[in-house]
C-alpha cells in the first residue's frame, strides 16, 4: 500500500501439498514431476509484496471490474490463460490500446537502473568476459574440428549454464565471411586460421539481467594488416561514440557520433560516391551500406530492454545517469561486394561493449574485455600460452 492507495497483490500457482491430485499427475507443475516450488509464504517473505493463488485472480478481478471507475489491465503476449480471465470479466471497448500504454510504461520504468541493477549488470558482464576468455582457450580446438563455430559456441553456452542462468540470447560465432551476416546463428562453419572470428555473447545471471558483447577476433592470435585496419576504423567509430554518450547527450547522437567515424573513415578508403559530409546528410547515407544496424540499444532483463518505450524517452532523450546501453558499431564487407576493394571483401567487424551512464560520463562495464588491437592480440597470446 505504502500510503498511495495501491495495493499489489502477485497471484501465482504456490506449491501444492502431497494430499492434491496437482502433487502426483500433473506433469507440469507438480512436485512430484517437476520438484518443490515456493509457497505463497514463501515467496511474500522473499518480495515484500502480498500473494494469493492463481486460482483466485478471476475472482479478484470480477469483484474490482465491478467497481466505479475501475480499469482492469493487461500486459498483452506474455500470459495467454491471465489475458483470457481479464478478456473475459472486462468491457471490452478500448482496452487493447490501454493496455499497450500499460506495457510502454513498463518498459519506461526500466530505462534507469537502480543500484542492486547495475550490480546485476556488472556481474553479468563480468561472468561474459570469463566466457570470452574460454573461448580464446578453445580456439585450437575449434580449428581442428568442422564445424568449430559450434566448438566456440557451445563453450560459450556451457559456461553461460555453469557460472549464469543461460545465454542472454542466442550467441553468434561467426568465422571468416559469416561475420557479415548479422545474425549468423547457425554456427555451423569451420574456423580457419588467418580469419577473423566475430563472436557477440551475453550470459544471463540468475536474476535474469543479461550482458551483450561482441568482440571480433583473429582466430590465429594475430590481425593481419587489412584486418587491422578495419578493425581500427571500428574501434575509432566506438571511441567517438564513447566520447559523447554522457549525461546531457541525446541517445541518437551516439549514434551519430559513430557514424561520423565510419563515413570519414570509408571516404578516406575511397568507397563512397560522394564526400563523407554528403554522405552523413539524411537523405544519402551511403555508408550505412556497411554499416546497416544501430550503434545502441538500452540493456537490462532484455537484451533489447525498454523496446515499447517511446521515441521521446528513449531515440530522442538525453542520456541520464543510471542508463545501461550498447556501443556496437561495425563494418562489414560482403564476399559478393564488387563496390569494395578485394582485400575488404569478406570481413565482418563488429566491437559491442555494456556502457553505464553515470554523473558526468560514462563507465565501458566490459573495459575489462581488451578492444584495443595490440591489447586483444596480447591478451590471446596469455591465454593460448605463446
Ligand atoms: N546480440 C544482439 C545485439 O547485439 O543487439
Ligand atoms: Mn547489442
Ligand atoms: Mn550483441
Amino acid at each position: 500500500d505504502g500510503g498511495s492507495g495501491h495495493r499489489a497483490v502477485l497471484y501465482l500457482r504456490p506449491l501444492a501439498g502431497r494430499d492434491t491430485a496437482e502433487f502426483f499427475s500433473d506433469s507440469r507443475y507438480g512436485e512430484f514431476w517437476v520438484g518443490a516450488r515456493p509457497t505463497l509464504e514463501d515467496v511474500e517473505t522473499e518480495t515484500g509484496i502480498r500473494t494469493a493463488h492463481l486460482d483466485d485472480l478471476r475472482d479478484a478481478l470480477a469483484k474490482d471490474a465491478g467497481a466505479d471507475g475501475v480499469q482492469v489491465l493487461v500486459v498483452p503476449d506474455v500470459d495467454e490463460a491471465v489475458e483470457d480471465v481479464v478478456e473475459e470479466i472486462r468491457a471490452t471497448e478500448a482496452a487493447g490500446e490501454r493496455d499497450e500504454k500499460l506495457a510502454e510504461a513498463l518498459s519506461e520504468l526500466r530505462l534507469l537502473k537502480d543500484a542492486y541493477e547495475v550490480e546485476q549488470m556488472r556481474l553479468a558482464v563480468d561472468t561474459t568476459i570469463e566466457g570470452f576468455e574460454k573461448i580464446v582457450r578453445a580456439l585450437p580446438a575449434a580449428q581442428q574440428h568442422r564445424r568449430g563455430e559450434r566448438v566456440i559456441e557451445g563453450t560459450f553456452v556451457g559456461h553461460a549454464r555453469q557460472e549464469g542462468n543461460a545465454v542472454g540470447y542466442e550467441t553468434i560465432a561467426a568465422a571468416g565471411e559469416h561475420a557479415t551476416t548479422l545474425h549468423w546463428i547457425d554456427n555451423d562453419g569451420p574456423v580457419r586460421a588467418g580469419d577473423l572470428v566475430l563472436v557477440d555473447a551475453g550470459v544471463e545471471v540468475d536474476s535474469l539481467y543479461t550482458a551483450d558483447v561482441t568482440r571480433t577476433l583473429p582466430v590465429d592470435g594475430t590481425f593481419t594488416e587489412v584486418q587491422r585496419r578495419v578493425y581500427q576504423a571500428v574501434l575509432d567509430a566506438a571511441d567517438a561514440a564513447f566520447a559523447v554518450a554522457k549525461p546531457g547527450t541525446k541517445f541518437r547522437d551516439v549514434h551519430d557520433a559513430a557514424m561520423r567515424v565510419i563515413a570519414a573513415r570509408l571516404e578516406e578508403w575511397g568507397l563512397l560516391p560522394v564526400s563523407a559530409e554528403d554522405s552523413l546528410q539524411p537523405e544519402n547515407q551511403h555508408h550505412r551500406r556497411w554499416m546497416v544496424h544501430g550503434t545502441s540499444h538500452h540493456l537490462g532483463l532484455d537484451v533489447h530492454d525498454c523496446a515499447q518505450a517511446r521515441a521521446e524517452l528513449y531515440l530522442d532523450a538525453e542520456l541520464q545517469p543510471g542508463m545501461v546501453f550498447t556501443i556496437e558499431p561495425g563494418l562489414y564487407f560482403k564476399s559478393d561486394d564488387l563496390l569494395v576493394p578485394e582485400e575488404y571483401r569478406g570481413i565482418g567487424v563488429r566491437i559491442e561493449d555494456d556502457v553505464l551512464v553515470t554523473a558526468d560520463g560514462n563507465e565501458n562495464l566490459s573495459a575489462a574485455l581488451p578492444r584495443d588491437p595490440d591489447a586483444v592480440e596480447a591478451w590471446m597470446q596469455g591465454l593460448l600460452g605463446r
